[in-house]
């Protein structure tokens, strides 16, 4: 069988850590064809670096010269709708990094573009294709933890913003870590619990810390790159104007409640506390180890999960992934990643940002 002809769009941290990686960890299926960065050097860096064969500052020559069959989207978030319609319009399926779009109506028109097309528009939530997530999904699925009606998520970095490129700038990413790691743990969460519906969102962010220069020593993995990054772009706080934290009390369907707090800086303990869901007849503690908390023979009982690991690499995710994708294009599997799923998680972190501007809750009838 021919095998997949990728191509990656946007060639940062995230291409040259994780997408590039997990695709060339499946090479009798897939094949990296090109790269395209709009600042053309870094394209080229990264195609020699990985023996690419072609590599191109504008994508859209990429699309039309290379007809790659899938595209794997890594540009910053604002980008992220314009390369990922384009490559659908041009035959391409997209696996487009998270968060799919920067709001939830950019994404409906993503979903339009790929129906129309009759391509596939995956959303990579990672997290899905992490084995303690999938068995913390286990444990609700059985039953253990019974009706939940309560979560904590919380996504939360004590110092730890993303300086390696255009993280902090609104003009690129739109928003700070709500849409950057609270994505993250909130498509986790509900993805456990089986995507209940938003009801109403009340959120408040701050930016405390981030425009300011603090003098303090970071390092990279605090920060989301755990293995470093290749090229980074000169980092100023002067151009810091997103927010360094945002929370958010959410009610959903079925009477649930969840506590969201996403932070890149905050003086607060590392991790921000637990991430939880409380059920009637069971919790369910996530991070750092999954834990079962009930009762059992009349006692309070914490049970740990030990939960192996498929693979044990950072960005492991990425490799569920590409997977995935490929089982969904050849009708093996169902795509994981649902589009009313995404669009929930999107709606919910639109309101977060429109609630702290107005401060009023939004209600979604
Ligand atoms: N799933 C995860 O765990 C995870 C982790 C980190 C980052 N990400 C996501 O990956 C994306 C990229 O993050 P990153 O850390 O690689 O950022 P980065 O800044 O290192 O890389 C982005 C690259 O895109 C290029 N670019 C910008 N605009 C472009 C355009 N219009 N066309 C082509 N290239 C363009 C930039 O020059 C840069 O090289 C973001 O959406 C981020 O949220 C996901």
């Amino acid at each position: 069988m021919a095998k997949y002809k990728v191509a990656v769009i946007g060639n940062g941290m995230i291409a040259n850590a994780a997408h590039i990686p997990a695709w060339r960890d499946i090479p009798d299926v897939a094949e990296i064809v090109a790269v395209a960065d709009d600042r053309g050097d870094i394209a080229q860096e990264t195609a020699g670096r990985y023996g690419i064969p072609k590599s191109y500052k504008d994508y859209n020559e990429l699309l039309a010269k290379e007809k790659p069959d899938i595209v794997s989207v890594c540009t910053p978030n604002v980008y992220h709708k314009a390369a990922a319609i384009a490559s659908l319009k041009a035959g391409a399926h997209v696996l487009c990094e998270k968060p799919l779009s920067v709001s939830e109506s950019d994404a409906i028109e993503m979903y339009d573009t790929a129906e129309k097309t009759g391509k596939l528009l995956y959303t990579n939530q990672t997290m899905r294709f992490m084995d303690p997530i999938i068995a913390a999904k286990d444990f609700f699925d059985a039953g253990y933890i019974g009706k939940p009606y309560y979560i904590e998520a919380s996504a939360v970095r004590r110092r730890g913003i993303p300086k390696w490129g255009f993280f902090h700038m609104k003009e690129h990413n739109a928003w700070g870590p709500g849409f950057d790691i609270g994505v993250h743990v909130l498509d986790a969460i509900l993805w456990i619990i089986g995507a209940p519906k938003v009801k109403s969102v009340s959120g408040k962010s701050y930016t405390i810390f981030g425009d300011k220069d603090e003098g303090l020593k970071e390092s990279l993995a605090e920060s989301g790159a755990p293995i470093g990054v290749f090229t980074p772009r000169p980092y100023s706080y002067k151009e810091f104007n997103v927010e360094d934290f945002i929370t958010g009390f959410i009610r959903l369907e079925g009477g649930l409640t969840l506590n969201l707090k996403a932070s890149w800086a905050i003086n607060a303990p590392e991790g921000g506390g637990a991430t939880f869901i409380s059920g009637t007849k069971g919790g369910l503690n996530l991070f750092p180890e999954l834990e079962l908390i009930s009762n059992m023979a009349g006692y309070q009982t914490n049970t740990k999960a030990k939960v192996p690991m498929s693979i044990d690499v950072p960005f492991s995710g990425h490799f569920g992934a590409t997977k995935q994708l490929i089982a969904t294009i050849e009708g093996r599997e169902e795509m994981l990643v649902k589009k009313h799923e995404v669009l929930n998680v999107l709606r919910i972190l639109d309101a977060l940002y429109a609630s702290s501007e107005t401060e009023r809750e939004v209600i979604f009838e």
